[in-house]
């Protein structure tokens, strides 16, 4: 399994991936666009096929945000998105930052337990945050205390 940088030939199997793990979807044109802003883009490949991806950038002074992580149903429990998450908070650790944050759907019990290995605490929960209802947890990972001198 390889981790590497997103390239726009793999917008249509990102957007694939994307269709078949979350109800609401960004929609393939805000993919290119979230890529054209330049945010942190990692797709993991196994034998040359992308089987999952992480979308992260900085969304607020000193916070880091995942916008999307997201592995092929037929792929997951192999490590794909550990893969995928280290190399993202390996990139924003170089950044200065002193958290980085996360939504994830009140009822994705099996995500809350994959960010929690990573010592993602939750810190809140925000009802009604998707469209379809759902309320989404807020877990935020500590990287550093104190605010960034300046
Ligand atoms: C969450 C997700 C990205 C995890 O990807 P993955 O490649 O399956 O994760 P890994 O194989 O690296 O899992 C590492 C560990 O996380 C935990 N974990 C992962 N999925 C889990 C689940 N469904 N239930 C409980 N624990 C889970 C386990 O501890 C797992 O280790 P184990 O397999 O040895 O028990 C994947 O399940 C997914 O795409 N889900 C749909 C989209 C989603 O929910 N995204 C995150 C919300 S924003």
């Amino acid at each position: 399994m390889k981790v590497r940088k997103f390239v726009p030939t793999d917008l249509k199997r990102v957007f694939e991936i994307e269709n078949m793990s979350f109800n609401q979807s960004y929609g393939i044109n805000m993919f290119q666009q979230l890529y054209e802003m330049g945010i942190g883009f990692l797709v993991a490949e196994e034998d040359n096929y992308v089987i999952g991806y992480v979308m992260f950038w900085i969304k607020y002074e000193n916070q880091g945000h995942i916008i999307s992580i997201a592995v092929d149903k037929n792929y997951r429990r192999l490590g794909a998105g550990t893969h995928l998450l280290v190399k993202a908070i390996a990139i924003l650790s170089l950044l200065n930052l002193e958290t980085i944050y996360l939504e994830v759907n009140e009822n994705n019990v099996g995500a809350v337990e994959f960010y929690k290995n990573f010592n993602f605490k939750i810190d809140r929960t925000v009802p009604g945050y998707y469209e379809n209802g759902d309320g989404a947890i807020i877990m935020y990972l500590k990287l550093r205390e104190g605010k960034v001198s300046r």
